[in-house]
């Protein structure tokens, strides 16, 4: 007998390989051009790298403070202050965790107790519903739509989001700019969502980590900076979206001391401190990005991507919904003979040579259907990894 099979506790019942490692091997086994999983096939700035270099190698290599280097939460408190309209306390007001997934996981295991109710947009980032349901939370989920004649942009039913709150709710999951829709939440919405919080006295983790891609003039709110919010938001980020360095997980959340000690009160367990070296390396990121216009040439770079990728969609005739922030875009392919965007990527994996991503894990079970005809393309690849993917793209289309 097999003395390892039956082991695994029960948070981890239907949680399994993602998708997103079947379809990485997948493309590798068709070489494909993979714009399935979310991170860039290009360096970070030259000089974030040498900062953590240069912080290695003057031995700043042993344990950090566990809520974060001083130096790092010093220039996340004089880069956030301004945007969130206030004085940030780096000493209180700020935990740098192991990424944005950990500053939501912890902060979640640190807040919610079993049977607390948590709101969810679907589609959502795949970490948010394992983080509500390993603290023993229980998900509420809330659809976003398609755009459509009345809607420009993805959009909420006011009346299904209003009813999904109630006195057990203790907190609401945003994500602005949001993956996988690119849809960047409007003032009127965080409005609404804020009266909601108000009235049921709801708490809200407002995941921004693409909060610096944005375009078409799109402008990024984070919810904090509404009247009432500060007291009732912890605001996440991370440096990997912004400063293309997603395998150095080092992120953070911004909120008022007592909602901050839920994150560094689980964080000291889950994994003490962050990398050392790596937090220097930020800290000098967010020192001097807005000297050297770093934003405004990021934001740039990623609109000349995203056109290559819209048009490139276009010309196969995979109509696709024009994002205004992060850097996936979702195509359409309802109007196709597939059963299901599991099979259509497979398929476009092997006959074209690229590997989008099914988002149907971004999904709860009973919703599936809701993404089963989208497939989400990355554009964080340089103009000749997309102008390579369009090739094939066309090539496709043009043998169908
Ligand atoms: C919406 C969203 N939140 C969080 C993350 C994870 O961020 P990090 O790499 O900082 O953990 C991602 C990464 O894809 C994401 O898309």
């Amino acid at each position: 007998m097999d003395a390892t099979v039956g082991r695994l506790a029960r948070r981890l019942a239907g949680t399994g390989t993602s998708v997103f490692s079947e379809m990485s091997a997948l493309a590798v086994k068709h070489g494909a051009v993979n714009l399935g999983q979310g991170f860039p096939d290009f360096p970070g700035p030259d000089w974030v790298k040498q900062a953590a270099e240069d912080a290695i190698a003057s031995d700043i290599n042993q344990y950090a403070i566990a809520h974060g280097a001083t130096p790092l939460r010093q220039a996340l408190a004089a880069h956030y202050g301004p945007r969130l309209g206030r004085l940030l306390d780096p000493d209180r007001e700020i935990a740098v965790t192991s990424g944005a997934t950990e500053a939501i996981f912890a902060s979640v295991l640190g807040l919610i107790d079993p049977g607390d109710e948590v709101i969810v947009f679907e589609p959502f980032y795949d970490s948010y519903v394992p983080s509500i349901t390993f603290a023993g939370g229980i998900p509420r989920y809330v659809p976003l739509r398609q755009p459509d004649a009345a809607h420009d942009q993805w959009w909420y039913e006011p009346g299904e989001l209003e009813a999904a709150f109630g006195p057990r709710t203790k907190l609401i999951l945003l994500n602005t700019p949001h993956n996988p829709t690119g849809k960047v939440y409007t003032r009127a919405e965080l409005e609404h969502i804020a009266g909601l919080c108000q009235r049921w006295d709801s708490l809200v983790l407002s995941d921004e980590v693409y909060e610096y891609l944005t375009f078409d003039g799109a402008q990024h709110i984070s919810i904090a900076t509404l009247p009432g919010m500060w007291e009732r938001t912890l605001t996440v980020s991370s440096s990997g979206k912004t400063f293309s360095l997603t395998g150095w997980k080092v992120g953070w959340v911004i909120a008022p001391p007592t909602l901050t000690a839920a994150t560094r009160g689980t964080h000291q367990f889950i994994v003490f401190c962050s990398a050392a070296p790596l937090q220097i390396g930020v800290a000098a990121a967010y020192a001097e990005a807005e000297a050297q216009g770093y934003y405004e040439h990021f934001r740039r770079a990623y609109h000349d991507r995203r056109a290559v990728i819209l048009q490139a969609l276009v010309d196969a005739g995979l109509p696709a919904f024009v994002p205004q922030g992060t850097y996936f875009a979702l195509a359409d392919i309802s109007h196709l003979p597939y059963p299901d965007c599991i099979a259509f990527c497979k398929m476009l994996t092997i006959d074209a040579g690229v590997t989008p991503l099914p988002p149907v894990t971004f999904y709860a079970d009973e919703d599936r259907h809701l993404g089963e005809k989208l497939v989400r393309f990355a554009f964080c690849k340089r103009v000749e990894t997309l102008e390579e993917a369009a090739r094939r793209l066309r090539a496709w289309a043009g043998k169908k």
